[in-house]
């Protein structure tokens, strides 16, 4: 990652928020830029399989509230780890504004936000860079913004099982644009990161060691069925793993537990 200029680049973090028929959502992102001053527009872009890509193409509407170091995890998990296809991210969520292009605004670990309204779209491809016209902006709080590097190093949990250990640890493979980790010996060539779909060229080895013994699927002595989220290492306990789970801790499916016996 030091070696790679690409990284050199400051991104900031963001909850874009958008607002279809009715229904609120939105996710985080790293893309949002002033592109002109006269008149003053920015540029946002968005991966098209995330929700609030559709909604925003629809509605030619968004709202980009400025993440600030005072943000905790949960708002990074709520907007980041989930998608709105899936659940309502603004259930039982107060820290909000409703701005004038009918979107909200994110009101707590935030700083400022800015609402725009598209006026041109360019397909890149996997995603969609909106340009857009700057409405409604206000600042929300003195706090610094939150920087990508400062999301890693104080925002994001470090994870739980890094190898340290020479004879016991795991591998980790960190998703350099969004933060996911993947547990493994080797990351597979094809792959491509659950959260912000970004290639295996993307991901940074961050934790090594021998790969654990292989832990045989099987029972607890208490004659229940553990499944590790192999993202966050949280334990859940039960005979079968419902296919519509969603990890507590870091929001991901159930495609991503594993069966094992302690
Ligand atoms: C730290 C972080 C940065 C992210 N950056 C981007 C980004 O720049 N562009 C993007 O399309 N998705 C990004 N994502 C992924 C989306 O926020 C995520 O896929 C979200 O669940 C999409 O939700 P939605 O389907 O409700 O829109 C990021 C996620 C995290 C945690």
């Amino acid at each position: 990652m030091a070696d790679n200029p690409i990284y050199k680049l400051t991104y900031g973090l963001f909850v874009v928020t958008a607002n279809e028929n009715g229904k609120d959502n939105g996710c985080i992102t790293n893309t949002v830029g002033q592109v002109t001053s006269e008149p003053n527009r920015v540029s946002l872009t968005v991966n098209k399989a995330n929700l609030t890509h559709d909604m925003i193409m629809s509605t030619g509407k968004f709202t980009a509230s400025i993440i600030s170091r005072e943000a905790d995890f949960e708002l990074i998990k709520r907007f980041g780890f989930q998608s709105g296809r899936d659940a309502d991210k603004f259930a039982g969520f107060a820290d909000v504004k409703r701005v004038e292009n009918g979107t909200l605004a994110v009101t707590k670990g935030t700083n400022s936000f800015i609402s725009a309204s598209v006026c041109q779209s360019v397909d890149l491809g996997t995603h969609t860079m909106f340009i857009a016209d700057v409405g409604e902006m206000a600042m929300l709080s003195a706090a610094r913004s939150a920087d990508y590097a400062y999301y890693l190093e104080n925002i994001k949990p470090k994870p739980k099982a890094v190898g340290t250990d020479e004879s016991t640890g795991q591998t980790i493979w960190r998703c350099t644009i969004c933060g996911y980790e993947y547990v493994g010996e080797e990351l597979p060539e094809d792959f491509i990161c659950p959260l912000c779909k970004h290639p295996a060229s993307d991901f940074e080895k961050v934790g090594g060691g021998k790969a654990p013994e292989a832990v045989p699927a099987g029972v607890t002595e208490g004659g229940r069925i553990i499944w590790r989220c192999t993202v966050c290492g949280y334990e859940y306990e039960g005979d079968t793993l419902p296919d519509d789970y969603v990890c507590p801790i870091c929001g991901v499916d159930a495609a991503n537990f594993e069966k094992v016996s302690k």
